[in-house]
């Protein structure tokens, strides 16, 4: 049978990860994966996070299963994380998954189960691996004008244009803040408009909000979910804690189903927790835990706070800093782009060849689309990096 079994294409994202690995080179720099590094380059167990094992360690009696939806209080407190009183508890069904990836898939495979015509809206570009699942399961794309490579921002006319075409049943895939991987975010005023649209051709929403906190604020950058939230019939939210917790590697995430009818709620959380069961039965429990833990006790929710502001902080300063040395190299505000951008990620918006040109010359590693992970530079790189752009002719 494995005869049958062709090479399948490699993730780029990953791929660039291993490529950065093996470069001998020292002065390299790693803008690739969507993982956070401190000025050092270290990716830290955050404090908060630390003191929930230790708790977890000490008080936890049993390893047994929870339920299939996965622990309760993780689910309330990531609702509430997300939702705030966007929407009444009631109407929200919701299980843990693993990692945002995981509450992608599962939402994938709701979408295909509750209407198998539907076709799902993406935005041009979005994160790869929406791509890559969808195509798996069998799924029909349809890529919306998003970015604009001449401005750095977003082309909204385009996007509404767009939009317009979707059916009812259709599914619009959106990011929630931080887009993954361009950086360049709408404004709630837009956002209004893209719900007045979805309302029109009755397509649902979908957001996928893996960076609450990165952006603007964790209140600041959950604001156009909840907007929705309180004004669409049907929404799905997949959202991650792999980075605002910064526990990657534990897998933590959760899906929700949000009705406006709270009568709905019961099915759609028997359907998520049957589609838990089916891929991997129980959810991954440690992860969820330590939200839960520190979520729901006062002073490790800010011991959280402070730290995840300490990131967001230092990666503005780098978007500032990166920014203010293009415009005295090019004497122009050609790059100003990058300090509006929010997240983790900017699209610098060159070619393939300028991006293998950095990379081969300068050690610089972002993704081929252009997309640089923000928190993978340092005071000492941005120099590096913004004579590498210049050097490579963008
Ligand atoms: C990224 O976009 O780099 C992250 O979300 C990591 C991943 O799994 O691709």
């Amino acid at each position: 049978m494995f005869e049958n079994l062709k090479e399948q294409p490699a993730d780029k994202i990953l791929a660039l990860m291993e490529m950065y690995r093996a470069d001998p080179r020292e002065q390299k720099v790693d803008l690739g994966v969507g993982v956070y590094k401190n000025a050092e380059g270290v990716t830290p167990v955050m404090r908060a996070v630390k003191a929930a094992e230790k708790r977890i360690w000490e008080e936890q009696t049993s390893k047994s299963y929870t339920g299939l939806a996965g622990e309760p209080l993780f689910i309330e407190a990531i609702r509430k994380l997300v939702l705030a009183d966007a929407v009444a508890p009631e109407q929200v069904a919701g299980v843990t998954t693993p990692g945002g990836t995981g509450a992608v898939r599962q939402a994938f495979e709701l979408i295909k189960m509750a209407n198998p015509g539907a076709r799902v809206f993406v935005s041009d570009p979005t994160w790869p691996n929406h791509l890559s699942i969808l195509k798996y399961l069998g799924i029909e794309t349809v890529p919306y004008r998003y970015f604009d490579s001449t401005t750095g921002g977003i082309n909204f006319d385009g996007m509404i244009e767009d939009l317009q075409a979707a059916r009812p049943g259709d599914v619009v895939l959106l990011h929630g803040c931080c887009h993954n991987p361009t950086g360049a975010n709408l404004t709630l005023e837009q956002w209004k408009k893209v719900v007045e649209t979805l309302n029109a051709t009755e397509a649902l929403p979908m957001i996928d909000i893996a960076y609450q906190g990165f952006g603007d604020g964790l209140d600041e950058d959950a604001a156009a979910t909840r907007y929705v939230a309180a004004n669409v019939p049907e929404l799905l939210i997949a959202a991650s804690c792999s980075k605002n917790f910064g526990i990657y590697r534990e897998r933590t995430g959760l899906l929700m189903a949000v009705s406006k009818d709270a009568g709905k709620t019961k099915v759609n959380q028997g359907t998520l927790a049957y589609l838990n069961r089916q891929n991997y039965s129980f959810p991954p429990d440690h992860g969820a835990r330590i939200v839960a833990t520190i979520l729901h006790d006062e002073e490790l929710t800010a011991m959280w706070k402070e730290e995840l502001e300490e990131v967001r902080l230092g990666m503005l300063e780098l978007r500032k800093q990166l920014a203010a040395e293009l415009a005295r190299l090019t004497n122009s505000d050609r790059f100003a782009f990058l300090a509006e951008h929010r997240g983790m990620f900017s699209r610098l918006g060159c070619s393939t060849e300028e991006v293998e040109k950095m990379r081969d010359e300068s050690g610089i590693y972002m993704v081929g689309d252009s997309r640089m992970n923000i928190a993978g530079l340092n005071t000492k790189t941005v120099p590096i990096l913004a004579k590498a752009i210049i050097d490579a002719g963008i």
